[in-house]
C-alpha cells in the first residue's frame, strides 16, 4: 500500500503533468493581436507553480465520482485566475514585488502596462474556456461560470485584495483578518473544490455542502500558511520575497498570533478541514491528503 505521502506526489506530479500540457496546448495557439501580450500571458502562466487550485478541483471530481478528464479545462481556468491575480498582485500599485516563482514579476519581465493587460486577457480567457468545456453539459457549464465569477470578483477574490489594499498598517482584529483572507485566497480555492464537485450534475447538496465547508477552511488555511512563509521561509525556497508582508506592513495572522498561536490556528483549521469529509469513504482520500499537504508545505 502506498503510504499517503507516496499517493499524494503521485497525484500532484500527474495533476501538474495534465494541466501544464493542456495550459500549452491553448496558450501556444495562434496569437492574440500583440506578440508581447501573448509572450507575457505565456510566462506568466506557464512559468511553475504548484497548480494547487487544479489539483483540488481534480481531486473533488474524484471525491464524487466523475471522470478526471471532465475537470480538465475547468481547471485550467482555475489557474487562468490565478496567474491573473498574481499578476495584478505583484505590480507597484499593490504589493510591489519583483520575485515570483523564483524569477521577475510579470511587470519587471515586461513592463507594467503589459502586465496589466496581460492580467486582464487571462481573466476574460478563463471565462471563454469554461464556456466550451468539453464533456459537460450546458447547465453545468453555466453553473461553474457562476461559481468562478462569483469567486475571483467583488465578492471574492478581488474584494479580499481591496480588503487587503485598505488594511495597510491598521491592526485588524481576528474577524476582519479572517473576513480578508476567506475573499482574497480562500474564495477561489473554495471554488476549485467546487467546481471539481459540479462536474457530477447529481452532486447532492450534502455533499456540495460537506465539501465547501472543507474547502473554505482549508481556503483560510491556506493563507495562513502563506502568512506563515513570508516569515519562516527562504527566498529561494519560496519563490518570492520573504518579508514581504512585514515590509508592506500587512496584517496577517503571524502579526496577530505569533508564529506559535498561528501555527496552532492551522493545526485546528486542518482537523476541521478533514472532519468535513466525514461522510466520504476511500473516494475523499485525495482530499485529505491535500488538506495535509496545504497546512505542511515548505512553498
Ligand atoms: C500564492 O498562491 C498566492 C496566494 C493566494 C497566497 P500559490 O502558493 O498557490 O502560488 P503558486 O501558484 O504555487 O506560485
Ligand atoms: C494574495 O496574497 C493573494 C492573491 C489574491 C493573489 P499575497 O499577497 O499574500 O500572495 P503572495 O504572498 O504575494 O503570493
Ligand atoms: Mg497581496
Ligand atoms: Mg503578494
Ligand atoms: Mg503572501
Amino acid at each position: 500500500m502506498p503510504t499517503s505521502n507516496t499517493r499524494l506526489e503521485t497525484f500532484l506530479e500527474h495533476c501538474r503533468n495534465r494541466i501544464d500540457a493542456e495550459l500549452e496546448f491553448q496558450l501556444s495557439g495562434a496569437g492574440s493581436g500583440s506578440e508581447r501580450l501573448q509572450q507575457a500571458m505565456r510566462y506568466s502562466v506557464l512559468g511553475g507553480g504548484k497548480r494547487i487550485r487544479p489539483a483540488l478541483c481534480i481531486a473533488a471530481t474524484i471525491a464524487v465520482g466523475q471522470p478526471q478528464q471532465n475537470a480538465l479545462v475547468p481547471a485550467c481556468t482555475l489557474e487562468l485566475i490565478h496567474a491573473y491575480s498574481l499578476i495584478h498582485d505583484d505590480l507597484p500599485a499593490m504589493d510591489d514585488d519583483e520575485l515570483r516563482r523564483g524569477r521577475a514579476t510579470t511587470h519587471i519581465a515586461f513592463d507594467e502596462a503589459t502586465a496589466i493587460l496581460a492580467g486582464d486577457a487571462l481573466q476574460t480567457m478563463a471565462f471563454g474556456w469554461l464556456a466550451e468545456a468539453p464533456g459537460l453539459d450546458e447547465q453545468v457549464r453555466l453553473s461553474m461560470i457562476r461559481e468562478l465569477a462569483s469567486a475571483s470578483g467583488h465578492r471574492g477574490m478581488v474584494g479580499g485584495q481591496a480588503i487587503d489594499l485598505e488594511s495597510v498598517g491598521k491592526s485588524l482584529t481576528i474577524d476582519q483578518l479572517e473576513k480578508m483572507h476567506r475573499h482574497k485566497t480562500g474564495a477561489l480555492i473554495a471554488a476549485s473544490v467546487r467546481m471539481g464537485a459540479l462536474t457530477a450534475p447529481e452532486v447532492s447538496d450534502n455533499q456540495l455542502a460537506a465539501l465547501t465547508v472543507y474547502s473554505q477552511t482549508l481556503g483560510l488555511a491556506f493563507q495562513v500558511q502563506d502568512d506563515l512563509l513570508d516569515i519562516e521561509g527562504d527566498t529561494t525556497v519560496i519563490g518570492k520575497p520573504q518579508g514581504s508582508d512585514m515590509a508592506r506592513a500587512k496584517p496577517t495572522y503571524p502579526s496577530l498570533l505569533g508564529t506559535a498561536g498561528a501555527r496552532a490556528y492551522l493545526s485546528q483549521l486542518l482537523d476541521s478541514a478533514l472532519s468535513s469529509l466525514e461522510g466520504f469513504g476511500k473516494e475523499g482520500d485525495v482530499l485529505r491528503d491535500m488538506a495535509g499537504y496545504v497546512v505542511a508545505r515548505t512553498h
